[in-house]
C-alpha cells in the first residue's frame, strides 16, 4: 500500500526555529508506518515550479539540523499561489490567481496533507488553501510575535535575545559619550520585540505602533535624562512606531484605515524629529535589521518549534485540518486557523508588561 505524503512548507521571512520545526515533524512521523515527508522549495514556488522542486524530508535530510538558523527547505515573501506576480513587458506587474494550478499538481504528486509553517501572510494562504478542500494544518512562525491566537510565535524569543544584547552594547558608547543612542528593531505592526528587548536592557525610551508618540514631551523628557539623571539615553524603536503628527498626517490625508507608511527608516525619521524640535544632543542611530532574524535559534524556541512539529503531524493524523498549532502555556493546543488571521496580535496597552515596563520608568511618549 502507498504511504501518504505529507508536504512541509515553509513561507514569509526567515525565523530562528524554522528547520527545528522540520525535524519534528519528520522525526514524529519516522514513529509511524504510513506516512513520508516531502518539502516545497521556496514556500509554495516549489509545488509551482515545472518541473515541482520537491525535496525528500527523511531522517538523513533533518539530522542535527536543530539549532541550524535559516530553512534548509527555503522561502519566500514574495508572491504566493493567491497572488503570483507576473511581469508584463511595460515593467508593471499583476498578481494571478495560481491556485488552480496549485491544487492539480498537489494531487498529481498524491499529497494528502500539508504542514504550512508561517506568520499571518502564510497563514491567510492556508486558511484559503483550506476553504479550497485543502488539508492543512498552520504552525505559527514570527520573530514579531504579532500573530494571534498564540501566547508565543517561535523565533520571539531569539530576536528579543539578539536585539537586548545589541542594545546592552550600545549602552557602553552611550554613556562615555554622553550621546541619545536610537535603535531601531523590528516589528512592523507590533512592539514585542521592542518591548521585551528595552525592559531586559534597560532602554529609558520605549517607542512601540501602538502608542504613537508625542515628540514635545519626548524632547523635554530626553533633556531630563541626559542633563540630570542619567548623562545618556536609549531609545528603542520598533520599526512600525510613529508620532501623533505622523498619524494626524494619515487621517487628514483621507487614508482608508490602512497605514500607508514605510517600514523601515523609524529610527532616522525620530532623529531628524528630535532635533528639529529642538533637542541639541548628539544622536546616533542603529539599525539592527535582518541581525535579529539570523543564526542559531536559543533553547525557548528550539524547544517551542520541536513541540509544535510533533504536534503538527499529530493533527495530520488525526484530520484535524483547518487549524493551526498554539502555545497555551504550559500546553500546545490547537486553534482554528481563521482565529490566528483576524487581527494582529497588538500590545494591550493595560497589560501587565506595560504595568511593568511604565514601574522601571521606561517613558512611551504618550
Ligand atoms: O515579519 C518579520 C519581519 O522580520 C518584519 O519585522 C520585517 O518588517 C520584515 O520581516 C522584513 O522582511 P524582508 O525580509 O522582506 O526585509
Amino acid at each position: 500500500m502507498r504511504k501518504k505524503r505529507c508536504l512541509v512548507v515553509t513561507g514569509g521571512g526567515d525565523c530562528p526555529g524554522l528547520n527545528a520545526v522540520i525535524r519534528a515533524i519528520v522525526k514524529r512521523s519516522a514513529c509511524e508506518q504510513d506516512w513520508e515527508i516531502v518539502g516545497s522549495m521556496d514556500a509554495f514556488n516549489g509545488i509551482l515550479s515545472d518541473p515541482v522542486r520537491i525535496m525528500t524530508l527523511d531522517l538523513k535530510a533533518v539530522a542535527g539540523i536543530h539549532f541550524r538558523g535559516g530553512t534548509i527547505l527555503g522561502t519566500t515573501n514574495r508572491g504566493g499561489p493567491f497572488t503570483w506576480p507576473v511581469h508584463r513587458e511595460d515593467g508593471t506587474w499583476i498578481a494571478v490567481d495560481r491556485s488552480a494550478d496549485l491544487l492539480r499538481t498537489l494531487k498529481q504528486e498524491k499529497i494528502d496533507a500539508i504542514i504550512n509553517i508561517g506568520g499571518d501572510g502564510s497563514q491567510k494562504i492556508s486558511q484559503q488553501l483550506f476553504e479550497k478542500g485543502c488539508n492543512i494544518v498552520g504552525v505559527p512562525k514570527t520573530i514579531d510575535n504579532d500573530l494571534s491566537a498564540t501566547d508565543y510565535t517561535f523565533g520571539f524569543q531569539t530576536a528579543v535575545e539578539i536585539a537586548t544584547e545589541a542594545v546592552d552594547r550600545l549602552v557602553t558608547t552611550a554613556s562615555s559619550h554622553h550621546r541619545v543612542m536610537i535603535v531601531e528593531l523590528m516589528g512592523r505592526n507590533a512592539g514585542w520585540i521592542a518591548l521585551h528587548a528595552a525592559i531586559a536592557a534597560g532602554a529609558e525610551v520605549c517607542l512601540i505602533p501602538e502608542i504613537p508618540y508625542d515628540i514635545a514631551k519626548l524632547r523635554k523628557r530626553l533633556k531630563e535624562i541626559v542633563e540630570v539623571e542619567k548623562g545618556y539615553a536609549i531609545i528603542v524603536i520598533a520599526e512600525g512606531a510613529y508620532s501623533r503628527d505622523d498619524l494626524l498626517r494619515q487621517t487628514s490625508m483621507g487614508d482608508t484605515g490602512q497605514r500607508n507608511m514605510t517600514p523601515r527608516g523609524a529610527g532616522l525619521r525620530l532623529m531628524q524629529e528630535l532635533q528639529q524640535a529642538g533637542l541639541e544632543k548628539e544622536i546616533r542611530v542603529t539599525i539592527l535589521g535582518h541581525v535579529q532574524r539570523g543564526g542559531v535559534p536559543i533553547a525557548f524556541d528550539r524547544i517551542l518549534a520541536t513541540r509544535f512539529g510533533v504536534k503538527a503531524f499529530e493533527m495530520v493524523m488525526k484530520g484535524e485540518f483547518g487549524r493551526m498549532v498554539s502555545f497555551r502555556f504550559p500546553d500546545i493546543i490547537s486553534v482554528p486557523i481563521i482565529a490566528a488571521i483576524k487581527e494582529y496580535n497588538l500590545i494591550d496597552l493595560d497589560a501587565d508588561i506595560i504595568n511593568s515596563a511604565r514601574g522601571v520608568g521606561i517613558e512611551f511618549g504618550d
